[in-house]
């Protein structure tokens, strides 16, 4: 096994009968979403699924997994995800997947959140890897310019035709190439507040638990206290 199957394996046992499983996009959640398939089969688990893009939507359809959205659940158990970048204090980066704004919104209605992670995920401090923001396509022009004049290093994700990139929202999503984010509390509140952002990577005290998969000693499981 892999790192990423082993943790999405190892996430799968936190998973019980009669849960509403909130369930993560990338390609650590997708062993996560196998194993959730394979204890049905195998082990008569029954669960109800929450996903959180269209691609982690076919994948459950395929295993047989049923499936409401989030508007017609009064609650999620439990939500299983990846990330990009977890930092000592257990902020992430999420989204580059491009999935961030229904995973946010799924852990954020979520009872608990656990995150999935290969060793190469976990960094001192978050911003190696770019910041997703998600806007909507109507102004992100201006947007653009406005994370340039505040040297955010911002670019447009395009798909290999050279087109932006549309979320499954059909939104866009501009990547902040930040190095090092200081302050991430600060920099989420400021984006929050800017127009035509939809949401954007950072999910800040939001995991309860991260199982990070580690060559040397296996897979570690972390329980993060707030
Ligand atoms: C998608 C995400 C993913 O969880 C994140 O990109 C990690 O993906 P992977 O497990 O493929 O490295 O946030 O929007």
């Amino acid at each position: 096994m892999n790192l990423k199957q082993m943790v999405g394996v190892e996430s799968a046992k936190y998973v019980k009968n009669g849960m509403t499983v909130g369930l993560g996009t990338g390609s650590t959640a997708f062993y996560m979403v196998e194993e959730i398939g394979r204890r049905m089969r195998e082990e008569n688990l029954d669960i109800t699924g929450v996903t959180t893009s269209k691609a982690t939507e076919k994948q459950a359809k395929e295993l047989g997994i049923p499936l409401k959205s989030i508007d017609e659940v009064d609650h999620v158990d439990i939500t299983i995800d990846g990330a990009d970048e977890i930092s000592k204090d257990f902020h992430g980066i999420k989204g580059g997947g491009a999935a961030l704004l229904f995973e946010k919104i799924v852990a954020t209605y979520s009872k608990e959140t656990i995150w999935i992670v290969d060793e190469s995920k976990m960094v001192d401090k978050l911003g190696a890897f770019p910041l997703p923001v998600e806007v909507i396509p109507y102004g992100s022009n201006q947007l653009l310019h406005l994370f340039n004049s505040k040297e955010l290093n911002p670019k447009i994700r395009v798909q290999d035709n050279g087109n932006p990139l549309l979320t499954d929202s059909k939104n866009y999503i501009i990547d902040l190439y930040l190095k090092e984010i200081d302050e991430p509390k600060e920099l989420a509140t400021w984006l929050d507040h800017q127009v035509g952002v939809v949401e954007h990577g950072l999910f800040l005290d939001m995991a309860s638990r991260v199982i990070v998969g580690t060559s040397e000693n296996g897979v570690q499981t972390i329980e993060v206290s707030r």
